[in-house]
């Protein structure tokens, strides 16, 4: 152990890491290198661009800052992720490894090695191709969990075209807002999709929001469930029927890409109501992620990894489709929800699969939590040895009993703070750092995350500031897609002066130089993980014809996190009713998606609002929460 480590603090609640885990790291003296590349991150980063990623063409620069805040890595070098996740392995050892192993939520099973997930993706990117998608254009991807999500994604980048994944659970405006902005002629959906023993109409969702994007073309659709849809002739295509012809052949040549060419969009949820579209590029995001999960998730050839995250979110891009692949190893994908149909259904999916890392959100955690500890000790877990969390803040007691009933004293959690932006792990620890409940640890080697004042200073020990990162990292996105103005503001402005990029995250580090993230700063509302704008939410409501005027806030909740609280100013003559809130519940569900539902929907005569017309939610979440609600001197009026 560093002498570092040796001076932490509280001793109290620190879990270090057992020999045996030390002994078996991928990267032992972890806490030497990364002081050493904390402090100097290029050459950190140059190497393992070396070591994890096979170029066309070598680059000459690792970091060019003349355009910052648009930062460019790796600048000269040809490359794409697709020859480094699948080709080169079907030319080594890997080829007849099991690359992917998923389970239906019926049950249903399909293993790909790498050789075959490799022919699928050929065979979908040559029906790209005769469906005219080119290098440069954008497809917009809308399914379900099955293979065929990331075969779709892999068979986009394989050919040099973008992808954008909307997440299933998003209805049809967000949709339709996303396909519009990333300007998609093609969308792949299925017709279904299971959850919870029914299905999701995700080929009419899809309708809908194409008949509001006319840009549409073509619509490609999976057959999953079998449910009845309507197909229009001359726009939808099956994608089985696609697979069959003879253009659907299994050789198909990987586009060459440069290190800045965009590689992919992902859609999240900032302060306006506009999607903002994240963009990854093809050089930096493949080096930071295979580097993070070679050294966090310490992957080896035996691993079976099961990130249970959705391959739509930045999780399941970076950590189940992209860098497992990358680094030959096995991931296992489940289409079902957590908990149905009954509690233990991870548990006898780990067992069955012989799952030894799982990657998992505390909320899904603390679910498991309420249905109590015998739904674990049904099953034998000792296939087990790392466990890792995201997406929010983990609360210690769901922290210990993961670590108690899941990894049976004997994993170490790997609670790993990043965002889409980050593309990949920004803080967290590896195997061989010692843990503390609720903590991330420490800034990933090669990461300088602060935590400062609003003058820039830094924060005392213990002392709430800003989460900041000082010096650009390879997986960072490059710009929001078509409004780089509004990449430089949002993350580029609050710092400007020393050119910091602001997580948007409010955090504290301790004595130990342990972070500890407290939660969002801006309007943003984490529910079970999943990153929701107010303004969206606010949009939605004011869209229904009874609405007025409408806020949105996040109040914390013991299981998801946060619920959203939703007030509404009602249009004069309209009543509000339990009748109209549970229409404007339905409302916000067909426009947004399920995870955007307000927990509480309260009719209002009116809003806290400041002098230039902002609402206050502060204000209206001290008094959702009982509390002083404080300076009140910007009120209107
Ligand atoms: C926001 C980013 C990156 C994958 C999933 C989320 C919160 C994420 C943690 C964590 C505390 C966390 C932050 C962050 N967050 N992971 N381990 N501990 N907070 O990506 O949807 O872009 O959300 O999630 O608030 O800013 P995302």
């Amino acid at each position: 152990m560093s002498d570092a480590m040796d001076a932490i603090s509280t001793k109290s609640d620190i879990y270090y890491p057992s020999p045996e885990v030390v002994a078996q790291a991928n990267v032992p003296d972890y806490l030497t290198l990364r002081a050493e590349a904390v402090a100097d991150p290029l050459p950190f980063w140059d190497a393992r661009a070396k070591e994890l990623v096979d170029w066309y063409e070598p680059y000459h620069t690792i970091l060019d800052t003349s355009t910052a805040p648009f930062f460019k890595w790796f600048v000269g070098g040809k490359t794409n992720i697709v020859h480094n996740a699948l080709d080169r392995h079907v030319k080594n050892a890997h080829k007849n490894k099991i690359a992917l192993i998923w389970v239906g939520e019926d049950g249903d099973e399909r293993v790909y090695s790498y050789f075959e997930l490799w022919k699928e993706v050929n065979r979908f990117a040559n029906v790209l191709k005769s469906m005219g998608v080119k290098k440069g254009d954008t497809v917009t991807i809308y399914m379900g969990r099955t293979p065929e999500l990331p075969i779709a994604m892999l068979a986009t980048v394989k050919i040099g075209a973008i992808h954008s994944v909307v997440y299933g659970g998003f209805s049809e405006q967000a949709l339709a807002d996303r396909i519009t902005d990333a300007k998609s002629k093609i969308v792949i959906t299925s017709d279904g999709a299971w959850l919870r023993g029914k299905t999701v109409n995700l080929k009419d969702i899809t309708d809908e929001a194409v008949n509001r994007s006319p840009i549409v073309q073509k619509v490609i659709v999976y057959k999953r469930t079998g449910q009845a849809i309507n197909m229009h002739a001359g726009r939808d295509f099956w994608w089985q029927d696609l697979m069959a012809l003879p253009i659907a052949s299994a050789a198909c040549e990987t586009e060459v890409m440069d290190a800045e060419d965009p590689m992919f969009i992902l859609y999240t949820s900032g302060t306006t109501g506009k999607p903002k579209g994240l963009l990854h590029t093809c050089g930096g995001y493949q080096v930071h992620i295979a580097t993070t999960l070679k050294y966090v998730f310490d992957i080896k050839e035996e691993d079976r990894y099961w990130c249970a995250a959705d391959p739509g979110w930045i999780t399941g891009h970076s950590y189940i489709v992209y860098a497992p692949l990358m680094l030959g190893a096995t991931s296992f994908i489940y289409e079902g929800a957590p908990g149905y149909p009954l509690p233990d259904r991870w548990w006898q999916l780990i067992e069955k699969y012989s799952i030894s890392i799982l990657y998992t959100a505390p909320t899904a955690i603390r679910s498991y939590m309420r249905y109590g500890d015998d739904w674990t000790e049904r099953h034998d877990l000792s296939s087990l040895r790392l466990l890792g969390s995201v997406g929010e803040p983990i609360n210690p007691e769901a922290w210990r009993w993961y670590h108690k009933y899941i990894g049976h004293e004997r994993c170490p959690i790997m609670d790993t703070w990043w965002q889409t932006e980050t593309g990949g792990f920004m803080i967290t620890p590896t195997p061989v750092v010692p843990l503390k409940p609720g903590s991330g640890t420490l800034p990933f080697a090669g990461i300088q995350a602060d935590v400062v004042r609003e003058n820039g200073e830094s924060a005392d020990p213990n002392e709430e500031g800003y989460l900041v990162v000082k010096h650009p990292w390879p997986g960072m996105a490059r710009t929001v897609w078509g409004d780089p103005d509004r990449y430089r503001f949002t993350y580029w402005s609050e710092f400007l002066s020393h050119g910091w990029y602001f997580t948007g995250d409010s955090a504290r580090r301790d004595q130990d130089g342990y972070f500890w993230v407290i939660g969002r700063m801006d309007d943003v509302i984490k529910v079970s993980g999943y990153r929701l704008g107010t303004a969206e939410i606010e949009s939605a409501l004011v869209a229904h014809p009874t609405v007025a005027e409408a806020a949105a806030i996040g109040v914390p909740d013991e299981l998801k996190g946060n619920v959203i609280y939703a007030y509404c100013i009602l249009n004069s003559g309209i009543e509000g009713s339990d009748q109209l809130a549970h229409d404007l519940k339905e409302h916000v569900r067909q426009e947004v998606g399920p995870i955007a539902i307000p927990a509480k929907i309260e009719f209002v005569p009116s809003l806290p609002k400041t002098r230039s017309g902002k609402i206050m939610r502060r204000l209206l979440k001290a008094q959702a929460l009982g509390q002083p609600i404080g300076d009140t001197s910007t009120l209107e009026g």
